[in-house]
């Protein structure tokens, strides 16, 4: 059977609306011609600075919003990666693999570097590509659902499987990313330039799943538009309006080019009324029923325990044969 394994981190209280139209709404669909694996990766939380308790709650609320979603237990594998140590020890062998050119040129470790000042930053960010690779590679995917940002580092993972396997012997499948045509890359609302990320600059341009319905429709009555008055999708005259129309067909599952003829003549408000009120329509029930998972967090713990028993019995044949093919001594 075709697979396919993705994560989020959790970083924050929520996730945003760039990673449930970038991401979640393509893993709920992949379930149902995919074998999947979802995790949340809480070793790549610590790559910058964080609070232990903070991680520790959302970690758990990010299970939430991923079942709250659409991931289901019963048929996808759903766990945390410090649960499954083969993560953690298959990422030191392809981190002697890399070159410090090709981890030093990822866009993201140079964004993030940057930001916490280059003496400053954790070797972690560095190396967290190499993390992400074992993730992935861990569980023989043919596909990796992310949004637009998560390319290069897919990319990454597959040059070190073919790497691995060129030195040591056919082991790993090689992934593609699967990113989609629609919603690959949501900006922020207030800025629909830059990519909508939880570093966003104002609070305003940052729309989180879990805000009330009051909110998120504020934020989008309040999204920049652009010059002129033409309901059109045209990222480079117009990012603000087409970033509303893509966002409107990704969780409307309409064209944007059925969007455009709907909306031809229409004002800009009168749109974002409709992309508001959709908007919640398809986020506002994931919350409800995130804050209801969330009541018995033990029930959650278990369905997170016994996701990575299932994890593992896939993950810890894979890390053996490395082991064996990297010539280590066998334990027993
Ligand atoms: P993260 O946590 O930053 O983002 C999670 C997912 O959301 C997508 N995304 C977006 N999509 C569209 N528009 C946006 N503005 C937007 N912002 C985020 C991301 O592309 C991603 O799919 N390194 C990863 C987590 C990770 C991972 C993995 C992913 C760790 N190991 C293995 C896949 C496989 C990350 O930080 O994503």
């Amino acid at each position: 059977e075709h697979r396919v394994l993705s994560g989020m981190q959790p970083s924050a209280d929520s996730l945003h609306l760039g990673n449930y139209v970038g991401a979640l709404l393509h893993w709920v669909k992949a379930q149902d011609t995919y074998d999947a694996f979802f995790f949340i990766p809480d070793l790549h939380g610590i790559t910058v600075p964080h609070e232990p308790e903070e991680l520790r709650t959302r970690t758990r609320n990010t299970a939430a919003q991923y079942i709250a979603g659409g991931i289901d237990v019963e048929r996808s594998t759903l766990f945390v990666q410090s649960h499954v140590p083969e993560h953690a020890q298959l990422a030191w062998v392809l981190t002697c693999i890399t070159g410090m050119g090709e981890a030093s040129r990822m866009t993201q470790f140079k964004d993030k570097s940057a930001k916490q000042g280059a003496d400053h930053a954790g070797v972690g960010l560095l190396t967290y590509p190499m993390l992400m690779a074992a993730d992935i590679l861990l569980y023989q995917p043919d596909g990796v659902p992310v949004g637009e940002d998560q390319k290069q580092h897919v990319e990454l993972a597959r040059n070190l499987a073919q790497r691995f396997n060129h030195r040591f012997g056919e082991t790993f499948r090689v992934p593609e990313p699967f990113i989609p045509e629609i919603g690959a890359r949501v900006y922020d609302l207030q800025q629909p330039t830059a990519k909508m990320s939880k570093s966003a600059e104002s609070p305003n341009g940052l729309l989180n799943i879990m805000d009330t319905d009051k909110k998120i429709a504020k934020k989008i009555k309040s999204a920049v538009t652009d010059d002129g008055t033409e309901i059109r999708f045209d990222p480079e005259t117009k990012p603000g309006v087409s970033n509303l129309l893509s966002i409107f067909s990704a969780v409307t599952d309409r064209s944007v080019e059925t969007l455009e003829a709907e909306y031809a003549g229409s004002m800009y408000g009168h749109l974002k009324v409709d992309l508001a009120e959709a908007v919640v329509a398809a986020v506002g029930p994931v919350r409800d029923r995130a804050l209801e998972l969330l009541d018995d967090p033990a029930q959650l713990d278990a369905l997170l325990a016994t996701g990575a028993a299932k994890a593992r019995a896939t993950a810890a044949p894979v890390l053996a044969e490395v082991y064996r093919k990297v010539g280590f001594l066998p334990a027993s």
